[in-house]
């Protein structure tokens, strides 16, 4: 008994200096717990004569609650200190400028994709989509060219295998969609076509196209110029004029490429002018009358139906739009470049 006040010392000395949840462990079990000073006290008091015993056992009682108590401030003061710490690790500074999050917005390519698309859905076109990696029958044979046939040299062609290449335009869509389904068909088909062109400021080995094709039981040349004339004005503005020359496509008969008036000279002097070469007018697309050996090679009855298709490229038309005078500058993800087209198209 006589150790006792030297133990409520020494116990809450140790309480004050436990830094950690481990020492104030330690300290707890060296004092408080069964074979602890404490408890060993509390032990040792049957040892007493019969008349000191109650008194003693209060004694230890208090010392044991002091000491609890002592352990107790120290573990809140390890929390707050911690607590501390964490608030300290995520203070910020409330006067620096924030920052500021990119908005994306599409690719010009991507913009006139969907204005050809937007333009003639209203006509009841829906957007089919094929593989860029085609068998020859789908981008070729079925399209009425035939292996060897000196058509071929009009698209230089990337073969993966034999009979398999990167599709040189997105007309093997039309096959597929008539192949699978019968007339009426109105699709556009979207997408990314090869040819093996040297790169250039007009040609690049991948671009893009947007194809069209109606077919039904009338769906005559007077209904193509009414189509490509409504996309020539949404697509340059209402005061674009169009004009269709003779031309050849194996897979059209009659052919036609499609000029629209030239978007820069306008209003201006045609004979200076760059981008038309003084001419007035832009080629944009092909187009022509369905050749009924295509809508044989699909079992369509051509006693019965007969259509049209346009096919024209998105650089192209891009180019002519923004004075876009390099086609590359659309595949090398320049910020300072795509950045100008931000708001150029629908939210
Ligand atoms: N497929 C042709 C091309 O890539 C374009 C075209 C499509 C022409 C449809 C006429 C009809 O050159």
């Amino acid at each position: 008994m006589e150790n006792l006040k030297g133990i409520e010392e020494q116990a809450l000395n140790a309480a004050a200096q436990a830094q950690t949840f481990d020492a104030v462990a330690k300290v707890r079990a060296e004092f408080l717990g069964k074979k602890g000073a404490l408890g060993l006290a509390l032990r040792s008091v049957s040892k007493l004569p019969v008349d000191e015993r109650p008194k003693a056992g209060q004694e230890i009682n208090a010392v044991k609650v002091r000491v609890e108590e002592a352990l107790a401030k120290a573990q809140q003061a390890i929390e707050a200190q911690k607590r501390e710490a964490e608030l300290d690790k995520g203070r910020y500074d409330v006067t620096l400028p924030g920052r500021r999050t990119l908005q994306g917005y599409a690719h010009p390519l991507r913009i006139v994709e969907e204005e050809i698309i937007a333009s003639l859905a209203p006509l009841g076109f829906t957007v089919a989509e094929g593989p860029l990696v085609e068998h020859d029958w789908y981008n070729f044979e079925a399209l009425n060219i035939p292996a060897d046939h000196p058509a071929r040299d009009m698209q230089d062609t990337f073969f993966v295998a034999p009979h398999v290449v990167l599709r040189t335009h997105t007309s093997n869509v039309q096959i597929r969609t008539m192949v699978k389904q019968e007339p009426p068909v109105r699709i556009l088909s979207p997408g990314m076509v090869f040819r093996h062109d040297d790169v250039d400021p007009t040609h690049s080995p991948v671009f893009h196209q947007v194809e069209g094709l109606w077919i039904d039981e009338q769906a005559t040349f007077a209904d193509l110029k009414g189509v490509l004339h409504k996309l020539a004005h949404d697509l340059f503005g209402p005061a674009t004029k169009i004009r269709l020359r003779p031309s050849f496509f194996p897979f059209t008969e009659p052919s036609a490429e499609v000029d629209v008036s030239c978007v820069v000279c306008a209003d201006g002097d045609t004979a200076s002018c760059r981008v038309c070469s003084g001419t007035g007018w832009l080629e944009i697309l092909g187009a022509g009358m369905v050749d009924p050996a295509v809508l044989s090679a699909v079992g369509y009855d051509t006693d019965k139906v007969q259509g049209f298709a346009f096919g024209m490229g998105v650089e192209r038309i891009a180019m002519l739009r923004w004075g876009v005078d390099d086609i590359r500058l659309f595949y090398e993800n320049d910020l300072r470049f795509l950045r100008q087209f931000s708001g150029a198209g629908r939210a």
